[in-house]
Order: C-alpha cells, then structure tokens, then sequence
C-alpha cells in the first residue's frame, strides 16, 4: 500500500470511490481523507428528505417539510428580495433535515407551454430567470447550505428528456438559454451546478466538454463541483473528462471501476480524478462548516410561504373592480380545488407539506360577515355525474352576489416525465365556467396550474380572472388574501398567455422527431416572437394588474459608457391602497448583423408604494443589456447605433421611448476576398483607400458613371470580391488588396 497523507485520499481505488454517490441521496465519504458523505436533495421549493424508501420521482414518502411556491408561482412575483427571504428559508429547513445540497434552482427557459416542468420553471426570459434564480441560491446558500443550479443546459422538455438531441445555434444557447444559469454562477456561486439528462448539440449534456468546462468553468469561471441529474450519466470516463465531477445516485462502484480501470490502462490522467476529488472535498469543507442543526419554526415557514404566495397571484382581468369581494352579501365558491388545493407539480420536487390551507376555508375566515356556499362543481378523477355536479353548482350561483370558481389542471394532466399535448383546462370545467359565468351575477375564475392554460372560449363571459398557479401549502390563505383584498396583486406575468398552441414559437419544433428538437424559432422565444412577428396574444408577459394604480413618468436614459447606460423614472401610487408595482425596462437594438427581436427586458425592479407616495427607480443597463452574440467573433458584441430604451408596462405596451445613442464596440470585421463589395467599401479603414484608389485608376468619364450608376452599385454589392476583380475597367495596382486586408485585421 503507498503511503497517503493524512488529509489525502489514499490509493487510486478510494479516490475513485468517491466520484459516484453512496446511494440516492448521499455521497460516499473517505473519513481517513478527512472527506464527510455529503446529503443532497430536491428540490426548488421544499425540501424533500428522504430517509426510508428513497426514490427519486416523488412515489416515496418524504420528512414533512413547507412546500413553498413553485418557480411558476415565484417567478410572477417579479421579486428578487422576495427569492431571497424563500431561498433563507429554505436553506433553514435543509439544514434542520441534514441537507447539505439543495437541488435547485431549475433555470430552464421556458420554451413551449407543453413542457410538463414548466411549474419547475421560472420564465420564458433569461433575465427575469436569471436575477431570481441567482437570489434563490444566494437565500440557500447565506445558511450554510450548498445550492444546485439545474439542468445544465437546454432541458426544455420532457418528452425524450434522457436522449433527445436539444439542437441549438450559437446565438440562441449564448443569448436564451445560457445566461440565467450564467447569471447564477457568476452572482451567487452555486457551491454546484447539475448537468442535465440531454444532450446538447449532439453531446450528453454530462459528456459536453464545451458547456461544462470551456463555457462554465474557463468562460464564467466556476470553481464548484458539477453533479450529473440522476442517472445522467452514461460513459463515465468521458463524462469525467469533460466535466462531471460527481455521478448521481449511487451504482454500487461499478463505473467508479471503470475510472479506475482507465487510469491504469494510461487512457486517464490520474490528475483529472484527482480534480474532481479535490472539488468534492472544497463543497464539503464549505457546507460543513456551519453544519450544526438548526430548528425549524414550521407556523412561521408557513407563514412565509403564505405572504410569498400572496405576492405571485397575478391578476388578469378585473371588470369594474368585481374583485376585491364586498365584505357583506352571497359568495358561492365553486371548484373541488377550493377545499382540496392543488398546490405543487409531481415528481422529483414533491414535498410532503407540514399543512395545506385550502381558499374556501381561508374565505369564509376572512369573510365573517359574507354568506361563504360550496359547490364541488367537479371531480378531479373525472367521474360521470359531471352534469349533476355543474347543475347543483349553477343553482348556487345563481342565488349569490358573485361566484368563485376555482379551477385549474389536475395532478395528472402535468408532471415532471412527460409534456402536456395541449394547453387547455379539462373539459368539465370549462363547461362548469360557462354555465356558471350564464347563471352567476358577477363571475371570478381563480386558476390553479403549473403550465400556462388558454382561458379562450369563456374569458370574456367572466369579470375577473386570478391567476394562482401552483402556489405551495399555504396558497388556500393567499388566494383568499387577494380576493378579499387583504393583499393587494403585485404579480406580473413571466410567460406569456397565447390565444393558441399554433401560435407558439416553437409550435413546429416541439418535441421534436427522430432523436432530436431543433431550436428553429432561434432567439425568438416567448414575448421575443409575439412583439417581433406582432402575433396577438390573450395576456403579454409583464401583464398584471392591481387594485391600484401606478403612474410613471420622468423616463431619462444616459449613456454611462460606450455600451452601457442609466435609466431612470418616477413611481407614483396614485390610487387609494398600499401596493407593488414592477417597473420593466426593456431596449430595442438597431439594425445589427443579426435578427433583432422587437424588444428584450433588459433591467426590472419591485417597488412597494404607500398611497400618493413617489420613488425614483435607477435601472442600471450593463453591457449585455446591449449585446448580440456574434458567431463569426465568437464574442459578445455590441453594434454602434441608436437604442432605444423603453419603459413598458408588459411586453407588449410601451409607456415611453427614449432614444441612446452608444459607441458600441465599432468592430470591422477582417477582410478576405470572399468578402462582400459592399463589407470592403464599407470597412472603416480599407473602405476610404479602396475608393481613392479606385478612383485614381478610372478615366474622368469612367468616374462620372460610376457615380450616377448607383444601382449598378447595390447590385455588385453583394458580390464577394473575388468576383467582382473580374468586372473593375482598371485593375487595381499589384498587392493592393493584400495591403488592405492586412489593414482591416489591425483593431480600429
Ligand atoms: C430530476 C432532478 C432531480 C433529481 C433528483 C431527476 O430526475 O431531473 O431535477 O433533482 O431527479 O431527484
């Protein structure tokens, strides 16, 4: 046996043993080297503990622990402060479970309504991802408890979700897909990132060098250690070396032998197990070294969850103020969801909530004055007697001042393991709204779901819509707080709302064929395709509404450099109730080498207002606010022109415009002779000498014709120059070009 040090793993074979997990949920530890067995669970909203039978789709039982909002939910609350207060208490309770790592943020994009993680999942922009995702991890991380950024990268499906080729160009990955988990790392250092089960432009997500190490580690710098999703990972070595330090779950040692078995052939460098041992140690060393138990006060978690809850229901409609309720007269509340809350999504992130607080028991609480009637209106398994259900729920109706119909998505009509097939709610209620809206004086459908759903058919027969998403444990106390108004709706959609699946981006593409999913729709993702190709859409991300209002005003844009600027504007709440309100800020490029969406949120902020009360918001536009990822650079870029710098109300509806021009990176792209006549004449430096000398060659009447022949010129301007030599009257004097394209690869 070779001597180790103490602090050192001792031979080959111990190393090894510790790049796969000891079971499902833990590592395996080397106590001689000093390295603990680390405990890392689910997941994104609540932590899932299990001690018993262990699984890791949600069929096993869990410790009882709070189950917070789903991301759907989070997201809306357009709240970086509110991430940040869930992800501390979230880390609070992994810590008093015996978590070191909790597996989430999930930062995926959302690329179709379909996909049946979308609950998981914060948006369909990379920025409004990013900033709360990065608050979540900064919340888990702030009580000693390692956060796990997932799934790494371009999962946004799961139909094929372990195999499936996620085709996506340059552009799309770096601008789309890439910056929220980017954002994540780079802001609150995720002690580790989870690759994810598919594959990325052909490559295993856990065997794809680019992303895990080029672009995460060498590009943004990440110094944690990457975990394969469970069950990830299908060539060991390979995905050692490019990138996966730890396999998950556990498989009885058998490829840590494979490892092993490799560095003895001489196919692996002993110093790449070695790194990744070294990592393993690192997030022990940081996860242990608070790791005392704490207590876990579970009416104040749920408290939490409650006021967390409250601040993402986002109101859609509201025709002549139906809501808040009247604290007096008739409420018929109608929906089996109100006294059975669906409140969370199924699989790997199932928590097995400490209560659950339902909306009919919470409305008649807060209603003591109101005359609170039930009706089930429907079954959730879908039984026969729908009709006399819907019947007895519209006599109901018909007797009161206003209805609540609950509704939304049942537990099996979305998951983690397969994508929806269409965005509508089930039959049954749909028939049960509009029986109800005919019968009822005053109509509110409150929605339950964690993909978006399509309100089409009866939307315009009700007043008002909230929409609740899955909104965790305590969504019953917070469905009842905004419609009796004790809270006052601050949630902003962070996906949008289409009339149609057909009019989805990636409608064509989704799921894909034969192995693969082509990003077709590119950059042009959710509110980036609606506003480019002026497709309507029922609601625009950004949209919500209050039950107050809001003006802004003063907007002002100033360049603070040559790719960045300010933009400021003044809040006021001038309505007659304490509210939040979500200033969004997005630009507009100008024309670039590339397709331009129509607009791109590039900076938000939350502010709470007292009635009359007034707030200057500074919204800080950094250099990729601005930038394009350009292919033939391979750099981010930022194009020379006039921005302009709108304040929005959602993404569709803009309050103000404010021209800005930037500098920009005034990049001239070397020139070759396939170059375009039109790239050498209009390049910085080459263009003026080619011109002159061009000139210098032509007779007086050569010159005259040329000039007055300007379509002749807009003809040959796409001409790669090869070509065009052929046509010139007078050929250019020996080397000329060579001189110039020698200019144009010195940086201007
Ligand atoms: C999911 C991950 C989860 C893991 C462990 C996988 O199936 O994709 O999100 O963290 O299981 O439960």
């Amino acid at each position: 046996m070779p001597h180790s040090p103490a602090d050192a793993p001792s031979g080959l074979d111990e190393k090894t043993s510790l790049l796969s997990g000891r079971d499902l949920w833990s590592t395996e530890a080397d106590e001689k080297a000093g390295i603990p067995s680390l405990v890392l669970s689910d997941g994104p909203h609540g932590v899932r503990r299990q001690r018993a039978e262990s699984d890791h789709l949600g069929l096993h039982a869990s410790e009882p622990a709070t189950c917070f909002p789903p991301a759907v939910a989070l997201a809306s609350s357009w709240d970086p402060a509110l991430l940040r207060r869930l992800g501390e208490a979230l880390g609070r309770e992994a810590r008093s479970l015996g978590v070191d790592v909790l597996l989430g943020p999930g930062v995926n994009i959302k690329r179709s309504p379909l996909c049946g993680r979308n609950f998981e999942y914060f948006s369909e922009d990379p920025l409004l991802s990013g900033v709360l995702g990065a608050a979540h991890a900064q919340g888990v991380q702030s009580q000693g408890v390692g956060s796990s950024v997932k799934h790494f990268a371009a999962n946004t499906q799961e139909t094929d979700r372990m195999r499936v080729s996620a085709d996506v160009d340059e552009r799309t990955l770096r601008e789309i897909y890439l910056p929220a988990f980017e954002r994540v790392v780079t802001e609150a250092l995720p002690t580790t990132v989870m690759c994810s089960y598919n594959k990325v432009n052909g490559v295993y997500a856990a065997e794809n060098r680019w992303l895990l190490t080029q672009v995460l580690r060498e590009e943004w710098g990440f110094e944690g250690l990457v975990v394969s999703d469970w069950g990830a990972v299908g060539d060991r070595v390979a995905a050692l070396l490019a990138g996966t330090d730890l396999e998950m779950p556990g498989n009885g040692g058998g490829t840590d032998a494979e490892v092993a078995a490799a560095v003895r052939a001489g196919t692996l460098d002993e110093a790449v197990v070695d790194t990744a041992v070294a990592r393993l140690r690192a997030l022990a060393a940081q996860v242990r070294a608070e790791a005392a138990t704490a207590e876990v006060d579970h009416e104040a978690q749920h408290r939490l969850a409650r006021e967390i809850a409250a601040d993402c229901l986002v109101l859609l409609k509201n025709r002549e103020r139906t809501l808040p309720l009247a604290p007096t007269g008739r409420v018929a509340v109608i929906g089996e969801f109100a006294q059975t809350l669906r409140y969370q999504g199924g699989g790997s992130s199932h928590v097995n909530a400490t209560r659950v607080d339902s909306p009919l028991d919470e409305l008649r609480a807060q209603l003591p004055d109101v005359q609170v009637d039930f009706a089930q209106g429907y079954d959730t398994a879908g039984q026969p007697d729908a009709a006399q259900l819907r019947e007895t729920a519209v006599a109901l109706a018909a007797q009161a001042d206003t209805s609540v119909l609950v509704v939304g998505l049942r537990e099996a009509d979305e998951s983690e393991g397969f994508d929806r097939e269409h965005i509508h709610l089930p039959d049954d209620q749909v028939e049960l709204i509009h029986a109800v809206a005919r019968a009822a004086r005053r109509t509110v459908v409150v929605l339950l779901n964690g993909g978006v759903v399509s309100l089409e058919g009866w939307h315009d027969e009700v007043d008002a819509v909230v929409e609740a998403w899955l909104p965790g444990q305590a969504g019953g106390g917070a469905v009842a707080d905004v419609l009796t108004g004790r809270v006052n709706p601050s949630g902003r959609l962070a996906e949008t709302i289409p009339f149609r699946l057909q009019d989805t981006p990636s409608f064509l593409n989704f799921p894909g064929e034969q192995g693969h999913v082509r990003y077709g729709e590119g950059v042009m993702v959710g509110y980036r395709y609606y506003e480019t190709a002026d497709v309507p859409v029922r609601y625009p991300f950004g949209h919500g509404l209050s039950y107050t209002t809001f003006e802004q005003s003063g907007l002002r844009a100033t360049a603070t450099g040559p790719d960045a600027a300010r933009a400021t504007v003044t809040v006021t709440n001038t309505g007659d109730r304490f509210g939040k309100h979500a200033v969004q800020v997005y630009v507009a490029a100008p024309r670039r080498p590339v397709s331009n969406p129509a607009r791109e949120l590039r900076g938000f902020a939350k502010v709470a207002l007292a009635p009359g009360e007034s707030t200057e918001v500074v919204i800080e536009l950094d250099r990729r606010a601005f930038a394009y990822w350009d292919i033939t650079r391979d750099d981010w870029t930022v194009a020379t022109g006039r921005y302009e710098v709108q304040l929005c109300e959602n993404a569709h509806d803009v309050l103000a415009s404010i021209p800005l021009d930037l500098e920009g990176d005034q990049v001239a792209k070397p020139l070759t002779l396939d170059s375009t006549v039109g790239e050498w004449f209009g390049h910085p430096a080459a263009g003026p000498a080619l011109t002159e000398a061009m000139a210098a060659g032509m007779t007086e009447e050569q010159a005259a014709a040329a000039s007055e022949n300007a379509d002749a010129m807009r003809m040959v301007e796409s001409m790669p120059m090869r070509q065009f030599l052929g046509f010139l009257p007078v050929p250019l004097p020996d080397d000329f070009l060579e001189q110039l394209m020698d200019l144009s690869r010195t940086p201007v």
